[in-house]
């Protein structure tokens, strides 16, 4: 190649390179001409052949074709990649994928519960956090010497207003805003001065229930609903049992018990051999409660009951700590997505 050929095909390659729209065309480029088979490598090898005088202009003429050819090539594909043009929509690429959260497990026992007794024609009501000693203790029966209006058992906040202790406050709302028949359930948070461990927070979740009419209500009438949640909630096999208690604003009252879901009742590990897990509190309405909301304890007649919802979360997903649903690790919660 003389000198005149070669500055003929350095101005080509400048051509080229100056024409090359996207970075395909601008590597190929880079091969053809500076690749290790390249036309410029070529010509570094070839340079023995060419006569020794004419060598040092030729090998200056090469070097400087290379850094040019080079240049254009570095600007080219910095502005390949830049531009728009390049930037093509390949249709047959998977789409991309947003990873969805998950419910927390609480809402889900909440949301659960509150379909499970639409199905039977109760609705959801709700009432504050904050409450006053009428709805969360006197109106539900509870003596002012009772020990949870103690101040070291309730956060109060001066005489009257405290965070309420449990859901039942909410029956009280109910039954002074409404006329029987009353079919609700009320889920909701509370709270209690206790020591934060594996089966106790001060901050926690309850799921009450109540039901009022003028027709009368039995224990077995509450027994058969909560037979029927059991079911449900828990899977076939799983019913229920009373055992008697104390609250001061049911009389009778009552413990409930699920038969043991792991065991189906025969004793294990989960339900201490009993068979039987404790999930709620319930009874027939006390008729004192009755005439603290102004209804008439001859005419009415009702039952309620108090479920935690932790528990049931707890004992449904085998969920060993309640500190876990307020920690919101991401590894635990998905897992029971
Ligand atoms: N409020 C009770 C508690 O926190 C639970 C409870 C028991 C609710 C009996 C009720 C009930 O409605 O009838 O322990």
């Amino acid at each position: 190649m003389t000198l005149a050929e070669l500055e003929n095909a350095k101005a080509q390659s400048l051509r080229e390179i100056a024409a090359a729209t996207d970075a395909a065309a601008v590597e190929a480029l880079r091969v053809k001409y500076i690749g290790r088979n390249g036309s410029i490598p070529a010509l570094i090898k070839a340079m023995k052949d060419v006569p020794k005088e004419e060598r040092p202009a030729f090998g200056k003429a090469v070097q400087a074709w290379r850094a040019e050819a080079e240049g254009a090539l570095a600007a080219k594909s910095s502005e390949a990649k830049c531009s728009p043009k390049t930037v093509e929509t390949d249709l047959t690429l998977p789409g991309r994928w947003w990873k969805l959260g998950v419910k927390h497990p609480l809402s889900r026992i909440i949301e659960e519960t509150a379909e499970i007794f639409a199905r039977l024609g109760f609705t959801v009501a709700d009432g504050p956090e904050l409450e006053n000693r009428f709805n969360n203790f006197t109106a539900l029966n509870t003596p002012e010497h009772h020990p949870s209006q103690d101040r070291t058992d309730t956060f109060w906040f001066g005489d009257d207003c405290l965070l309420r202790t449990q859901t039942s406050p909410v029956q009280i709302r109910t039954m002074m805003a409404n006329k029987p028949p009353i079919r609700v359930i009320c889920p909701g948070r509370t709270f209690r001065r206790d020591t934060t461990d594996a089966t106790h927070s001060a901050n926690f979740h309850q799921i009450e229930g109540l039901y009022v009419d003028t027709k009368s209500v039995s224990l077995a009438d509450l027994k058969s609903v909560l037979a029927y949640f059991a079911r449900e909630m828990m899977g076939d096999g799983v019913t229920v049992r009373f055992r008697p208690h104390f609250f001061p604003f049911t009389e009778p009252s009552v413990e409930v018990d699920f038969t043991c879901h792991v065991c189906k009742g025969k004793g294990c590990g989960v339900c201490k051999q009993s068979g039987w897990i404790e999930v709620a509190g319930a009874g027939m309405v006390d008729p004192r409660v009755f005439g603290h909301v102004g209804y008439d304890a001859e005419k009415v007649s009702g039952y309620a009951f108090g479920f935690g919802a932790e528990r049931i979360a707890m004992i449904k997903y085998g969920i060993p700590d309640i500190r876990w649903l307020y920690e919101n690790d991401v590894r635990f919660l998905n897992q029971l997505g």
